[in-house]
C-alpha cells in the first residue's frame, strides 16, 4: 500500500492539492480517491473566483463551491477558499456602471464589500482560510495597477481584510503572492503585513504561491523569505506548489519525445526533495502546502507556453501512479 503524504507529514504541516471543476464533479473518480488517501487539505482551482462565484451582478453560482465544501467537510480536511479579490478571473462589469463609466471609489468599495460579505457569509464555518487578496504586488516591490488599485488606491487590501472579516470572524485570513522569494517583493509584503498590524486589522498568513522551476529558485532563496515572513508573527504558506518541466527544457534547448527521459524525473525528484527538506526544516513556520493540482494531467501547466507540450509539475502522473519525485517527498521525514 501506497504511503500517505498527509501521514508523513501529520506533525509537522497540512498537505493541500488544488481541485479543478472536474474532480469536484466526480467525487469517486481516481484522481478524487487520491486525494481522499494522500492530502488533509484542499483548495479549489478556479470555481471561488469571482468569475465563477459570481458571474453577473445580482447572480451567484454556488453550486460547485456547495460541492467543494461538501467534500471537504465530509473527509474532514482544511478547506481553503480562493480567492476575494484579483485582477485576473474577475469580469470587467465589476468595475463599472450601467452606463460602461468607470466606477467611483465608494461604489466599487461597496461592490467589493458586498461579493465577500456574500461569498464569505455564505461559506462561514465552512471554510477554514481565505486568501483574501491575491498578486497586489510587482516583481519589483510595486503595486500591481489594477483596477482595485487605480479605483480605490492602495486601501483597498486593508478594505477587503476587513471585509472578509466582518463576513466571517473565524475564518483565517491570508495574503497570496508569487515570486515571493523575490527580496523587493517579499519587503513589499512585509511592509503590507506591518501595516495591517499596526492598524489591528486581522491577517493570519501569507502565502507563498511556488511555481517554480527545476532549477530556480534557489532553497537558499525561498528560504529567506520563509524565515521572513515568519518573525511578523503569522503562518507561512506554501501554496500553489508545482514544477515547471517543460519550461526548463525550453530554455535549455533540450528536446524529447513522449514519456520524460529517467534523467528529468530524477532531476524533479531531487528537486522536490530539496525543496521538502527546506520545508521540514521550517515545519515550526510552515502551517501548510498546497500543491498546484493531483496529477500531471489535469495540470494547468499542460500546453501554457509557447511550446504546446505537455508539462511533468506534480507527484503523481497521468494514471495517477506515484512517480518517483513522490517517493522522494515521502522519505524526506
Ligand atoms: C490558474 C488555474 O490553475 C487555471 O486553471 C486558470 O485558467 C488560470 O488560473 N496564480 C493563482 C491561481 O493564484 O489562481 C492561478 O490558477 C495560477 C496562478
Amino acid at each position: 500500500k501506497l504511503p500517505a503524504l498527509k501521514e508523513v507529514y501529520k506533525d509537522h504541516f497540512v498537505i493541500g492539492a488544488a481541485l479543478n471543476q472536474n474532480q469536484v464533479d466526480n467525487p469517486n473518480s481516481k484522481a478524487m480517491e487520491l486525494v481522499k488517501q494522500q492530502f488533509n487539505s484542499i483548495t479549489p482551482e478556479n470555481l471561488l473566483k469571482w468569475e465563477s462565484v459570481h458571474p453577473e451582478p445580482d447572480s451567484f453560482n454556488f453550486q460547485p463551491a456547495d460541492q467543494y465544501t461538501q467534500f471537504g467537510e465530509n473527509q474532514g480536511m482544511f478547506t481553503v477558499g480562493h480567492t476575494l479579490v484579483w485582477h485576473n478571473q474577475t469580469p470587467d462589469w465589476v468595475f463599472t456602471d450601467q452606463e460602461g463609466e468607470e466606477l467611483n471609489r465608494s461604489d466599487l468599495l461597496k461592490r467589493m464589500e458586498n461579493h465577500i460579505s456574500a461569498v464569505a457569509g455564505k461559506y462561514s464555518g465552512k471554510i477554514d482560510g481565505w486568501d483574501v487578496v491575491n498578486e497586489a504586488f510587482e516583481d519589483d516591490g510595486t503595486f500591481r495597477e489594477t483596477e482595485w488599485y487605480k479605483i480605490i488606491g492602495e486601501d483597498y487590501i486593508e478594505q477587503a481584510f476587513q471585509f472578509a472579516h466582518k463576513a466571517d470572524s473565524n475564518a483565517q485570513l491570508y495574503y497570496n503572492d508569487y515570486n515571493l522569494w523575490k527580496p523587493e517583493k517579499r519587503d513589499a509584503v512585509i511592509a503590507l503585513v506591518k501595516d495591517l498590524q499596526s492598524k489591528g486589522i486581522k491577517i493570519d498568513g501569507v502565502g507563498m504561491q511556488s511555481h517554480l522551476g527545476l532549477e530556480d529558485p534557489s532553497v537558499e532563496q525561498v528560504e529567506a523569505s520563509i524565515e521572513a515572513f515568519s518573525t511578523l508573527g503569522i503562518d507561512v504558506m506554501i501554496t500553489e506548489l508545482d514544477i515547471n518541466v517543460t519550461r526548463t527544457l525550453i530554455d535549455k534547448d533540450i528536446e524529447f519525445e513522449g514519456a520524460l527521459p529517467d534523467s528529468l524525473q530524477q532531476q524533479l525528484a531531487s528537486r522536490y526533495a530539496d525543496l521538502f527538506n527546506l520545508f521540514d526544516k521550517h515545519k515550526d513556520k510552515i502551517s501548510r502546502v498546497t500543491f498546484w493540482g493531483v496529477n500531471d494531467g489535469q495540470s494547468w501547466l499542460n500546453y501554457r507556453d509557447d511550446s504546446n507540450r505537455r508539462n511533468y509539475p506534480l507527484l503523481f502522473d497521468r494514471e495517477n501512479e506515484p512517480k518517483s519525485a513522490f517517493y522522494s517527498v515521502i522519505e524526506v521525514v
